[in-house]
């Protein structure tokens, strides 16, 4: 496998052509951004760290039956992927309310979502990716009515394995965010990367944040929460 020129450069990660048309060759960078890119820092060993909390959570929901994007790790910061097309929306599963949703609808922190509330964007700088439902997502071309509840099928699927995955490691999943990609025979497959910069973490019994919040409210430091993170995950296992 070679690695050729460069596809494309996203906020964290730089993808390169292969000499096989249908793989990629991913590259995670040191880098963290914040309010839709328009902060951006430099961060040690953030490549290597969200390379390998994404190459194992992949391998984890591949092992259980989720059809992605991810073919495997290929060093401590590059992994090998599918080439996809990207379907332009963000899906976030929430467990409990925080963020958007916990100053949207004034609720406490971590006040439990039962059953959990999926929530589509649509994937655009320019607009700073606004809430869309599923009528909106179809009208727009984005993806069909059908298309979007497979989807949301799909995301709270992923909700439940991922649960397990963390509270092994014991984290509560607060809650999530989800990209989806179809494959050149049209498959629809999970894509992007899962790991703490996409997912709010927090220790299951001081409630403490283990995730990019850290980075975007200035409370801690990003490096060794995600050292905290790789080690947890690394040092528990789900049966299956
Ligand atoms: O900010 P909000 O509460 O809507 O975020 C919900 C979840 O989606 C969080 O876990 C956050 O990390 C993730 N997210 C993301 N990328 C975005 C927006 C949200 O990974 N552009």
């Amino acid at each position: 496998m070679k690695k050729l020129n460069v596809l494309k450069e996203g906020k964290a990660k730089r993808f390169y052509e292969t000499d096989d048309p249908d793989l990629y060759w991913v590259e995670y960078l040191n880098q963290a951004t914040a309010l839709n890119g328009k902060r951006k820092e430099a961060i040690a060993e953030k490549g290597l760290l969200n390379n390998k909390m994404d190459s194992l959570i992949f391998n984890y929901l591949k092992a259980n039956g989720i059809a992605t994007h991810f073919v495997k790790q290929l060093s401590d910061s590059e992994q090998l992927v599918q080439a996809v097309t990207m379907i332009p929306l963000e899906v976030v599963v929430r467990n409990a309310a925080s963020g958007s949703f916990q100053r949207k609808f004034k609720q406490a922190y971590l006040a439990p979502l039962d059953p959990p509330v999926v929530e589509f964007f649509y994937k655009s700088d320019a607009l700073d990716d606004p809430f869309m439902n599923a009528e909106q997502a179809a009208a727009l071309k984005v993806v069909t009515l059908a298309e979007s509840q497979t989807i949301e099928q799909f995301a709270l699927k992923i909700n439940q394995l991922l649960i397990q995955r963390f509270t092994a490691a014991d984290l509560q999943l607060v809650d999530f965010k989800v990209e989806f990609g179809k494959t050149k025979a049209g498959q629809l497959v999970l894509a992007d990367e899962i790991s703490p910069d996409s997912c709010r973490l927090v220790d299951m019994t001081t409630k403490n944040s283990l995730d990019k919040d850290v980075f975007r409210k200035h409370t801690g430091d990003l490096t060794t929460v995600y050292h905290e993170v790789l080690q947890r995950l690394e040092n528990s296992e789900v049966a299956h």
